[in-house]
């Protein structure tokens, strides 16, 4: 059997365990291991990054297909200068080659494109892209696609902060009526439903400053693969993991009242 064949029947296999009423609405992603991946197979690091786009485009369609409403991926984040000149040139080339290419699929299905972060350091051609990409597909409603570049949880954090300040001391608002609702609408995700689920491939077990407010009550999975190696089948494995969890909120699982009437701790 070939193997996109192969591929296939564990993807029929493990969507048939997927409980449609309890896919997430919202997944965020740390696409990691592009340069890894392309170091263990002897090609410079671009070349991991090239593939990274096409799982993208992969897991971005499964996503849809599965019922999903809002991506949120972790392109580019405010660390990420610190790579070589080179590195940092072919990412920001990349971003704005894939918006020339594919942002016209991107609207024919009705995904709504938008970019979080400060974009303020990026060249001219890669900020006029993002602007009409934005623009064009500002009133899609299938899907939304959130990509965050020179993004940062805390720099997000501390902006909010910032423009809650000054709107207080200008009279806009008390500083009494500032609470998680308000704070939330701020945010660069504006107000969106945050992510009921995060997945970090190449085995790595951090958040590195990616959606801090937002991951609070997330399940985090952790996938050994690295990024251009994972696929639908990979997702779907995430998916099923996330559906297995007890999500409690910080609660307890409900019992029958006579459960605690029974325990060690009742009166
Ligand atoms: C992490 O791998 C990946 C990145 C820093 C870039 C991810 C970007 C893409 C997949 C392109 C997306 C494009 C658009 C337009 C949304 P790494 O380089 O940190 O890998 P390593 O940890 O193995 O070094």
């Amino acid at each position: 059997m070939s193997l996109g064949k192969i591929i296939h029947k564990q993807d029929n296999e493990l969507s048939k365990r997927i409980d449609k009423q309890k896919v997430p609405e919202h997944v965020a992603i740390i696409m990691d291991g592009n340069g890894r991946w392309a170091i263990k197979k002897g090609l410079p690091r671009s070349y991991g990054h090239k593939k990274g786009v096409k799982v993208l485009k992969e897991i971005l369609k499964a996503s849809k297909k599965l019922g999903c409403k809002v991506l949120t991926v972790y392109a580019f984040s405010t660390e990420n200068w610190t790579r070589p000149t080179k590195e940092v040139d072919f990412l920001i080339n990349l971003f704005t080659e894939v918006l020339r290419n594919e942002i016209d699929e991107i609207h024919k299905e009705s995904t709504k494109i938008k970019f979080i972060g400060d974009l303020s350091p990026f060249p001219e051609t890669l900020k006029k892209i993002i602007s009409s990409s934005e623009s064009q597909t500002k009133n899609n409603n299938k899907f939304l696609l959130n990509v965050c570049v020179n993004y940062g949880g805390r720099q997000e954090i501390v902006k909010v902060a910032k423009e809650l300040a000054l709107k207080s001391s200008s009279g806009e608002i008390k500083a009494c009526e500032v609470n998680e609702e308000l704070f939330n609408s701020e945010l660069l995700t504006g107000g969106i439903k945050d992510p009921e689920l995060l997945i970090r491939t190449s085995g790595e077990k951090r958040i590195s400053n990616f959606l801090l407010w937002q991951l609070a009550y997330s399940e985090i999975y952790i996938s050994d693969v690295l990024w251009p190696d994972f696929n639908e089948v990979e997702f779907l494995k995430a998916i099923i993991d996330y559906q297995s969890r007890n999500r409690r909120f910080g609660g307890i699982e409900s019992l029958p009242n006579e459960s605690f009437k029974d325990s060690q701790y009742s009166s």
